[in-house]
């Protein structure tokens, strides 16, 4: 389905390791890279926003989002492939840091950073920090007058744009925690703030993140002539060009085969067409660019890999038949689907299976009935306990989201290049939560 070294027939390698082998050698549940997809993914979007954006005479850079999921052996690759990084905690920095990435090619987010995060980011050199609130800016500048360096901030900003797959909406309601609002004149305000304190810091530029799985560029480009036109402002009132501009994240991709995203190539000429546009109307040059993609870079090379414990046929509301498939995992490894109805293609990956196929829930084994894996999968009608099953595209906001509910110990994190593995994250173990008790 969507992934792009998987075979929609069910082929059962990855990266040519068989799936058996995996669940044999490492057990399940199992998440599964494949590295040479996310390497392949990285580079598009480096090279093409690179090429559409220097076409325009700008400078493109593309930030990883890390909270879509993060190791060392991850950041390593990011720095490999010359992406930069977003960080949003102190937590996800400390990772960055222990893989020795540098601190000018680090972004940190956060619309509550604590002081010991911004002392920590200062501290590491990032090279901006987003900040999201009136407080905050007075925070940075006092740790970076104290630290004695000038922090580069970018201001985050409510541009009114909320996107979805095909949809967005142009003044979505501002009831919502992130940014600093246009239409209130708190960019403003804002933007006037971070230039008075210049001993302390610099502004780069605006920063906007519309939404998340967006297949069309259209939202992008209404928030991209907000921010110009936002920048245009700043120019105007205090002679000041903004050399930067960020777009934020929200690229999506395929989870079933109905989703149609956008490819880097195309995401990559709409968007420095319409920045192109907005920076002439305005009549601005064109800022050095910014992006935020995070799943769209790991999402669809990772897979999990689960063994069926138990098959239960079951009399739906539709009084058709629907097979309850329960496997050894469920929603503390992938939460996405009970927190956002979220879909996901399933496969038999340990053999054939029969042609002929059934409707499958496919289900956790935690104590929750919203515990669903893949809501509406298909899978052969001879499904069975033992088998091995896989579920595409889990690469992002799985690992990253899992938690250890019912005590269920987190899966690792199986690298597969070439059909070699290699553990980016081990198994955890039920010593692991055991150590945390006290006396
Ligand atoms: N930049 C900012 C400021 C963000 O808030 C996010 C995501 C991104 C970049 C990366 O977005 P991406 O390209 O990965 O869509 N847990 C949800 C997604 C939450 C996204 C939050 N922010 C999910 O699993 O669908």
């Amino acid at each position: 389905p969507s992934h792009a070294s998987w075979d929609p027939g069910g082929a059962m390698a990855l990266a040519g390791l068989p799936l058996a082998d995996v669940a044999a050698r490492w057990g399940t549940p199992a998440y599964l890279l494949d590295e040479d997809d996310i390497r392949a993914r990285a580079r598009a979007f480096r090279q093409e926003f690179g090429r559409a954006f220097r076409a325009i005479g700008a400078d493109a850079d593309v930030y990883y989002a890390g909270k879509a999921f993060l190791c060392t052996a991850m950041v390593r690759l990011l720095q490999d492939e010359g992406l930069r990084l977003d960080v949003c905690s102190g937590g996800e920095l400390a990772v960055a840091r222990r893989a020795g990435f540098p601190g000018e090619q680090i972004g940190l987010h956060g619309n509550n950073k604590s002081m010991a995060e911004i002392e920590a980011a200062i501290a590491y050199g990032v090279g901006r920090i987003v900040v999201d609130s009136f407080e905050e800016i007075e925070r940075v500048a006092a740790v970076a007058r104290r630290a004695a360096v000038v922090a580069p901030v970018m201001i985050r900003v409510k541009t009114g744009v909320e996107a979805h797959t095909h949809e967005f909406i142009a003044t979505a309601h501002e009831d919502q925690k992130f940014g600093l609002s246009l239409t209130e004149g708190e960019v403003a305000e804002a933007a006037a703030m971070v230039l008075r304190h210049s001993d302390a810091l610099s502004l780069l530029g605006f920063h906007s993140h519309i939404g998340s799985q967006i297949f069309e560029s259209s939202g992008f480009a209404v928030a991209a002539q907000r921010l110009i036109g936002a920048q245009l402002e700043v120019a105007r009132q205090h002679g000041v060009t903004l050399p930067e501009l960020d777009l934020g994240g929200g690229f999506g991709i395929a989870y079933v085969a109905t989703d149609t995203p956008l490819s880097p190539r195309d995401m990559a000429d709409q968007l420095a067409e319409v920045v192109v546009a907005a920076c002439r109307e305005a009549g601005m040059p064109v800022p050095r660019v910014s992006i935020e993609p995070g799943r769209a870079i790991v999402g669809p090379a990772g897979a999990t890999l689960y063994e069926v414990g138990t098959v239960k046929p079951v009399v739906a509301a539709d009084e058709e038949l629907r097979t309850y498939v329960s496997v050894d995992g469920g929603m503390s490894d992938n939460v996405r689907p009970a927190l956002y109805g979220a879909d996901y293609t399933c496969l038999l990956a340990g053999r054939e299976g029969s042609d002929e196929q059934m409707r499958a829930r496919v289900v956790g084994k935690h104590c929750e009935s919203g515990d669903i894996v893949v809501n509406d999968g298909r899978l052969p009608a001879d499904t069975r306990p033992g088998d091995l099953l896989a579920v595409a595209a889990t690469g992002a906001y799985c690992r990253s989201l899992a938690s250890q509910y019912n005590h269920v110990p987190r899966p690792p994190v199986l690298a597969v290049r070439a059909g070699e593995v290699t553990v980016w994250l081990r198994r955890e173990t039920i010593d692991d939560l055991l150590a945390l008790e006290g006396e």
